[in-house]
């Protein structure tokens, strides 16, 4: 029997999973990433933790048919590049070439959140819709295009950057780890979140975020949202409005049927999901509204390992 290793290469952790030819998650290993460490020491990791979870598993390395890896950046698919990655603190590592030499297997590299889309369609939220469009919601914010079943890559593999859409309007727009002003990972991202509420907290609004001992996380931002705290709800209905905003640019642009939320901040749920629904509903026009849903991720943190096999079984 043949097996694949499915990599999520993100900012935190490196996760790698044992995946068969049905798309059935098996086995998985979680290190960290380590970026501080450098892009070497980050690679030497991903080695590391790929022989480590095939040798504790009942298979061998000949049964290996394939390393596909998901990492958290600007990725050229063609070329097997990641070219900025600022969470995984890369740039221009042509990764897919040093992996093949040291593990002597086939490799594919994509973006994190086009295999993550993948795994969604394949054994998901997305199950059987061919045209769905994914946001991942976490350090970053991801997108991945699904088009008749396959993702969508682009000129140089880069399409579905929706994260880095610019939608805040120029004078309210700060600077992304892109370079550039105004992206939606500004605001809609874990780390926008976070950002808007320190601030929040040092201009000295009124809010129950200002009594935490412990550094602000997105979740406490969402709980306290739940409970009333008026700073919190302004927070997070940014964060939605904008998102929301985005996806009526992609719905006329591509008239998904299916738009699919996943990455931690999607565990807000519904509270998050009704903003998100309003705000899309505000800015498309009727037509591209019709029969289109968003919907939460279902395969959570395992959609990435799941989809970075798959584009071995399902590209
Ligand atoms: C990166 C994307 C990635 C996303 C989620 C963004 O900052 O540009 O490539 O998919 O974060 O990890
Ligand atoms: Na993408
Ligand atoms: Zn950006």
């Amino acid at each position: 029997e043949q097996i694949y290793v499915g990599v999520d290469l993100g900012g935190t952790a490196i996760k790698v999973g044992l995946v068969n030819a049905e798309g059935n998650l098996l086995q998985v290993f979680e290190g960290p990433t380590e970026v501080p460490k450098g892009p070497e020491a980050v690679i030497d990791n991903i080695e590391k933790y790929v022989r480590q979870i095939v040798e504790e598993s009942p298979y061998d390395w000949s049964q290996v048919a394939g390393v596909g890896a998901g990492v958290a950046g600007f990725t050229n698919v063609k070329e097997g590049v990641i070219l900025l990655a600022p969470n995984v603190g890369f740039k221009d590592v042509p990764i897919r070439s040093i992996l093949e030499e040291r593990l002597g297997k086939p490799i594919k590299i994509d973006n994190d959140a086009n295999v993550a889309a993948l795994g969604e369609v394949w054994s998901g939220a997305g199950k059987g819709i061919d045209f769905c469009v994914c946001y991942t919601l976490g350090t970053g914010v991801g997108g991945g295009i699904i088009i008749d079943g396959k993702i969508v890559q682009g000129f140089n593999g880069l399409a579905g950057e929706l994260g880095h859409m610019s939608v805040i309007p120029d004078l309210e727009a700060i600077q992304c780890g892109c370079g550039k002003m105004g992206c939606l990972e500004t605001v809609s991202s874990a780390t926008g979140i976070i950002r808007m509420a320190d601030d929040a907290v040092k201009r000295g609004d009124r809010t129950s975020l200002s009594l935490l001992e412990e550094a602000i996380t997105a979740k406490d931002v969402f709980d306290a949202a739940k409970a009333g705290d008026e700073v919190a709800i302004r927070i997070v209905s940014r964060a939605a409005y904008y998102i929301g905003k985005s996806m009526a640019a992609v719905a006329v642009t591509l008239n998904p049927q299916r738009f699919i939320i996943g990455g931690g901040v999607s565990k807000a749920g519904e509270f998050l999901f009704e903003q998100i629904r309003e705000s899309f509903m505000k800015f498309s026009p009727e037509p591209v509204t019709r029969g289109v849903t968003i919907e939460a991720a279902q395969l959570g943190n395992d959609a990435g390992m799941i989809g970075a096999a798959g584009l071995f079984i399902r590209s």
